[in-house]
């Protein structure tokens, strides 16, 4: 599920509101600065955030980015432990909704700009490692083939990977 894109919300209903209030929990559980919801195995264009002590969440969202980039490292809560270099815009502004389908703008730089991006990648099935530089793509990939946690969903049947870093990724994960 996380790297097939996405379905539009259609429905805003008691339902959607749940699937927010999931997110929502789960995201402080882990705990992270955003979650999208295939991350937690719906597949739905949802996701939330938690960043600067702000917490909000969109449904439906499109991004518009700044040529302006900024340099982090970055991390994601379906890829325990990890934390790389990862290129973004420096600022973002994401047109959605919000759970009772009203038109929302977020607009955010630095780290708030950077978790827009991240889960809005979710949703198109887009993970960071895709958008790391070549050789720290590759270190990456062989990270995640070393690591304990590798081919654990799909021998459970796809169970979603949310678990907490045993490193501290001061409030990275997305
Ligand atoms: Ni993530």
């Amino acid at each position: 599920m996380l790297t097939t894109p996405a379905s539009p919300v259609v429905t805003y209903d008691k339902e959607l509101r749940t699937l927010v209030a999931d997110l929502t929990e789960t995201m402080h559980d882990a705990p992270g600065a955003g979650l999208a919801a295939p991350q937690i195995g719906v597949s739905l264009r949802v996701f939330v955030w938690n960043v600067d002590d702000e917490v909000g969440h969109l449904i439906n969202p499109s991004l518009d980015l700044s040529e302006e980039l900024q340099e982090g490292d970055e991390g994601c809560l379906s890829f325990p432990g990890m934390l790389y270099e990862t290129p973004r815009a420096f600022r973002a502004v994401a047109k959605g909704f919000n759970m009772h389908g009203e038109p929302i703008i977020v607009e955010g730089t630095e780290l708030l700009a950077r978790c827009l991006q991240h889960e809005n990648d979710h949703l198109d099935g887009i993970l960071f490692i895709d958008r790391l530089l070549k050789s720290d793509r590759k270190r990456a990939m062989k990270e995640i083939r070393n690591s304990e946690w590798f081919g654990v969903a799909t021998e459970s049947g796809a169970e979603p990977i949310i678990k907490v870093s045993p490193h501290a990724m001061n409030g990275l994960g997305l």
